[in-house]
């Protein structure tokens, strides 16, 4: 089985990447964009050039796609031209695997099912670029493709398969280990999923025949206060050296408060559990 993985040398992707070359029988190919990539035999490519892109797809057939691209306020265009350009590649026979986010529950009112609907922000919204992209994308897919999975997820965290952590845990030991407090929002709550239990699931979903859309992540929910409380505790620093963020607002920059994800789907379907 060839599976290629569209930004391997990324957070999530570089986990998914080195799972998959575990993998007996698995020819596993991956991209990045900026030097350095993280490993050495990754390929180079701007998923939004078309000929390089169509070049690339030729070379590798892939019969699994994995996405775990992501360009913060360039997220339209990597949707509108990347996304777009794959799925005009993508015959019925080669599965994509899309990693979604929770905020495609931008109403923010959860905990959110598979099939409740969608929102958008505002476009003049802050986080408007990356949410709404995130709809868009998941429209395209579920309107020209049948062999696909979406894989809805909440903030991602943990250390992944290189050692890399998450920005925000990450953020937290610095200043920990400074000596100084740190602040979390504790009205923004959300389900986190551990970077090593996501990558599992997708390799499960590379290799099994499901499709369709799914929340990833455990039973349980936290504010982001709540959350680093206890990351600092199992890191071994006083929890109480979390404290609570100020919660005003202004309009256009209001975050979506609840985006908890019913995971009750995923865990039917497959063996990964979510710690
Ligand atoms: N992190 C989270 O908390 C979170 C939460 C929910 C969903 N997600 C989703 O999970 C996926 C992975 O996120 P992540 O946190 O692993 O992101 P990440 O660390 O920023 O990785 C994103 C990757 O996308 C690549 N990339 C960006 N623009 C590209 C382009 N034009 N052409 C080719 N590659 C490009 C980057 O390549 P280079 O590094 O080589 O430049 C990078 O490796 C994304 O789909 C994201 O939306 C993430």
């Amino acid at each position: 089985m060839n599976v290629c993985v569209f930004g391997a040398s990324g957070y999530l992707g570089a986990s998914v990447y080195q799972l998959l070359k575990e993998i007996p029988g698995t020819d596993v190919a991956g991209t990045y964009l900026e030097d350095p990539a993280v490993f050495d035999d990754l390929y180079k490519l701007d998923v939004n050039q078309p000929e390089s892109f169509s070049e690339y797809f030729k070379q590798t057939q892939p019969d699994v796609i994995v996405w775990s691209v992501m360009s913060g306020p360039n997220e339209d265009e990597l949707i509108q031209e990347g996304l777009r350009h794959l799925i005009t590649h993508i015959t019925p026979d080669t599965k994509l695997v899309y990693v979604s986010s929770d905020f495609v529950f931008a109403d923010g009112y959860g905990p959110y099912s598979e099939g409740d609907s969608t929102s958008k922000l505002p476009a003049e919204h802050v986080l408007s670029t990356y949410a709404n992209a995130k709809v868009k994308a998941e429209n395209f897919i579920t309107q020209d493709l049948s062999n696909y999975v979406i894989l809805r997820a909440g903030p991602i965290y943990g250390e992944n398969k290189i050692g890399k952590l998450d920005e925000r845990t990450d953020q937290l030991i610095y200043q920990l280990r400074l000596g100084n407090r740190i602040a979390f929002r504790d009205d923004l709550i959300r389900t986190f999923v551990h970077v090593g239990d996501l990558a599992g699931v997708i390799t499960e979903f590379i290799q099994n025949d499901q499709t369709g859309i799914y929340h990833a992540g455990p039973d349980k929910s936290y504010s982001f206060y709540e959350f680093m409380q206890q990351m600092a505790e199992k890191r071994g620093f006083n929890r109480e050296l979390v404290e609570k963020a100020p919660e005003d607002e202004e309009v256009d920059k209001e975050v979506p408060k609840n985006t908890v994800l019913n995971t009750e789907k995923i865990t039917q379907a497959v063996k990964q559990t979510f710690r």
